[in-house]
């Protein structure tokens, strides 16, 4: 069968040159909350590298959205930086998006400015940090700040937004029975825990016009026992194509309850740790982390066979993202009759990847899933071992050499 791979892809009001998109893999390049060079470089880099469209990711749609403070937050006064970042991308051919989101309980005042808020109250053992639930008539106006964020994207440039809807982030939280736990109109039945949902699609839909593709980033399965399974998420996607959203990028995983179901493999704690600057929580995650952070087994596309549950249900495009590193796989991903295909690690790994698909056919980049620019990202920015300038420490060459000998 003939490759659909370098054949133009149609998502909304947006054509892509190829069917590749770089996934939204936090870059931790935003000192201050606002782009930086750095930020710039890597996606031009990509963007030269041959994808159709790159993902700016995880920007805060208000102060209180962030959780880390080395993240973006959707205000004026980065519009022109990220302009600077749009025509960059632009130049070498490929499209710009933005993921635009709200962490929710996964945040810290030190970082967010006040009590965390979530779906729920509760403790957050994963920040760790107390969280308020959102009372209800707090919500209207959080889901009008996804639509003020989806006319700062167009006013810097961006060809579309990306709305995340999974990971244990906000919306999310509400989608989850194991974060949501309210007793109003926002809880209970899913018709009610998709509500926050439907209010911040109603918002962005109305800011995306006619001249922004909407993507949404959303889970087919949460990942751990009480989560939300297919039957639910199933039927939160027909929700979401009612909606009108252009594209359902399919994903899965809880940050805050099972986080390496959406990357897989091993969390290299001893590499995390490493980088920490506070000593409690330095020392504190090198006893439990690997408690906290179970080992889920990589397979090469992971995600699929849940993804093609939904390619089934639904006609609206689909991209699929989770464990691509070859053409071959990616092509078989496409046969299966989804638009597109994001990679996140691939082009952490190798940003010119992409062109190199083109010229071979059996094109397989080196990454082996050793998690390491996780593990830095989370202190320093988001980069990948095999390609740093400086040598690693011998402990943190042992861990990886370790987790990448298994495979
Ligand atoms: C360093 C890193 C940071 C990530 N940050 C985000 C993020 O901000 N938002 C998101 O939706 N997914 C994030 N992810 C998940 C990726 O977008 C992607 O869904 C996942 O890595 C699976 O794709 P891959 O196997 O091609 O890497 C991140 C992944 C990595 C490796
Ligand atoms: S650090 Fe490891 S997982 Fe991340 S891109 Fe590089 S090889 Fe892949």
């Amino acid at each position: 069968m003939n490759s659909k791979l370098f054949t133009p892809v149609t998502i909304g009001p947006l054509t892509l040159r190829n069917r590749t998109i770089r996934s939204a893999a936090f870059e931790s390049m935003c000192p201050g909350n606002k782009p930086s060079e750095q930020l710039l470089d890597y996606h031009r880099s990509v963007a030269a590298g041959g994808v159709g469209m790159t993902t700016v990711a995880y920007a805060a749609v208000t102060r209180s959205g962030l959780s880390f403070d080395r993240q973006l937050w959707m205000r004026p006064e980065i519009v022109p930086g990220l302009r600077r970042l749009t025509d960059a991308v632009h130049a070498e051919g490929a499209a710009a998006s933005i993921q635009l989101g709200h962490c929710g309980n996964m945040s810290h005042k030190s970082i967010c400015g006040c009590m965390p808020v979530g779906a729920s109250s509760g403790f957050n053992l994963y920040s760790p940090t107390f969280v308020r639930g959102l009372r209800a008539d707090e919500l209207p106006e959080m889901a009008r700040a996804y639509g003020h964020a989806v006319n700062l994207a167009r006013e810097s440039g961006f060809d579309a937004v990306e709305v995340h809807a999974g990971h244990g982030y906000l919306i999310s939280q509400f989608l989850s029975p194991s974060t949501n736990h309210r007793k109003d109109e926002f809880g209970g039945s899913l018709e009610n825990r998709m509500r926050f949902m439907d209010m911040v699609m109603d918002e962005v839909m109305k800011a995306a016009g006619n001249d922004m593709a909407v993507l949404v980033k959303m889970n087919m399965r949460d990942g751990f026992r009480g989560g939300m399974e297919l039957d639910e998420s199933l039927q939160v996607a027909q929700r979401l194509q009612q909606s009108g959203a252009h594209a359902l990028v399919l994903s899965g995983g809880f940050v805050s309850k099972a986080p390496m179901y959406v990357m897989r493999g091993e969390m290299p704690i001893r590499t995390m740790t490493h980088y920490m600057d506070c000593w409690w929580l330095k020392y504190g995650v090198r006893m439990v982390g690997k408690w906290m952070i179970p080992t889920v087994p990589f397979k090469e596309g992971y995600f699929l066979e849940d993804a093609l549950k939904f390619r089934k249900a639904l006609t609206m495009p689909l991209v699929y993202v989770g464990g691509l590193v070859a053409r071959q796989k990616i092509d078989e991903v496409l046969d299966c009759g989804f638009e597109a295909v994001q990679m996140g690690r691939a082009l952490l790994n190798e940003p010119g990847f992409v062109n190199r698909m083109k010229a071979e056919e059996n094109a397989r980049c080196s990454c082996r899933h050793s998690n390491y620019c996780i593990a830095r990202m989370y202190s320093i920015d988001m980069a990948c071992h095999q390609r740093l300038k400086e040598e690693l420490p011998p402990c943190l060459k042992k861990e990886i050499e370790r987790i990448e000998s298994r495979g």
